[in-house]
């Protein structure tokens, strides 16, 4: 009887956030979000949620102006709002390379609630729903035959416009790009060892299946395979050895409960 289903999705959410992990999505308390806000992001974001408080003008990286609803990091599809546990995971990462911090020291309960503040400054957020996150398969693992393949991929795709033949960001159009908040944009390099959003493998991933919104960092979804992608992440990874220290310290703290 379909009327049951209805009833039963509800209880399994409800188990699934219940034996979920530290970032999984709940929804905060605007009210108490508001204080948070106004202590700890304010100076960067604005009392609008425009981008512009006191300290944004002496950065080259702009804080996001949040009334877009415009999220770069995400797990959901290009055009999409963000989960909140993207959100809480951008919060938990920091923003590599960035004046953004990790958020860490401050509560799992702070942070929902910050974050149920900062969607109030979009009014999409009221309106629309995130679509599904993506599907992102397992690792199949790192190895020098997945590396060559990744090396034909990145040319394949034509990578190099933007982040240059060696990945160090100096393509031929790397000059010329804007984000949509109308600032200049550089590509990033790739061999530092850090994307700006997290350490593990999925989160490389992640930034060709959904995109970076608000910058010319595009999807590739619609054409790239998953085995494709997965090169991909290997050949960024063989650009520097950092790339795997980063990812056993983050492993490590995760494991010593750094991140709750
Ligand atoms: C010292 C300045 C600074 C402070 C303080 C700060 N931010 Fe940011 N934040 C930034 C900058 C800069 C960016 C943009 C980085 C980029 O786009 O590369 C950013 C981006 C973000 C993003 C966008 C991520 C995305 O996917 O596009 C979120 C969400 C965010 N900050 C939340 C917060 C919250 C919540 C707080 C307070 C708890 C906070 N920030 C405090 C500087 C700051
Ligand atoms: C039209 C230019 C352009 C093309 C083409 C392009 N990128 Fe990017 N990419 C960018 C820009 C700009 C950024 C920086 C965005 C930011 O820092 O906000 C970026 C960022 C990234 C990042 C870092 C993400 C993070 O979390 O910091 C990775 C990884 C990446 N690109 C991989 C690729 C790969 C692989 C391809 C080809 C399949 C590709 N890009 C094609 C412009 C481009």
């Amino acid at each position: 009887m379909f009327y049951r289903v209805g009833q039963l999705i509800p209880v399994f959410a409800g188990l699934l956030f219940a034996a979920g992990s530290a970032t999984a999505a709940g929804t905060g308390s605007v009210k108490t979000g508001k204080l948070v806000y106004e202590r700890y992001c304010l100076s960067c974001h604005g009392a609008e949620g425009n981008g512009q408080g006191e300290a944004a003008e002496y950065m080259a990286v702009k804080p996001r102006d949040y009334r877009q609803g415009t999220y770069k990091w995400r797990t959901t599809p290009s055009g999409s709002l963000p989960l909140d546990s993207d959100l809480e995971h951008t919060l938990l990462n920091g923003l590599h390379g960035t004046y953004m911090p990790t958020w860490r020291a401050l509560d799992q309960r702070s942070r929902r609630d910050v974050i149920s503040y900062i969607k109030t400054f979009s009014p999409r957020f009221a309106t629309e729903k995130p679509q599904d996150p993506i599907v992102i398969p397992p690792d199949p693992g790192y190895s020098d035959a997945s590396v060559a393949r990744g090396t034909a991929v990145y040319k394949k795709y034509n990578c190099s416009q933007c982040h240059g033949p060696g990945g160090q960001g100096d393509g031929p159009s790397a000059h010329e790009l804007k984000d949509d908040w109308g600032n200049a944009i550089v590509p990033y390099d790739l061999t530092k060892g850090h994307v700006k959003c997290g350490d593990q493998s999925t989160d490389i991933y992640r930034v060709f299946m959904t995109g970076l919104a608000g910058t010319p960092m595009p999807t590739f979804a619609d054409s790239m395979s998953s085995a494709d992608a997965w090169d991909l992440v290997h050949f960024i990874q063989s650009l520097s050895p950092g790339y795997a220290k980063n990812m056993m310290a983050a492993a490590a703290d995760r494991k010593t409960g750094a991140t709750q």
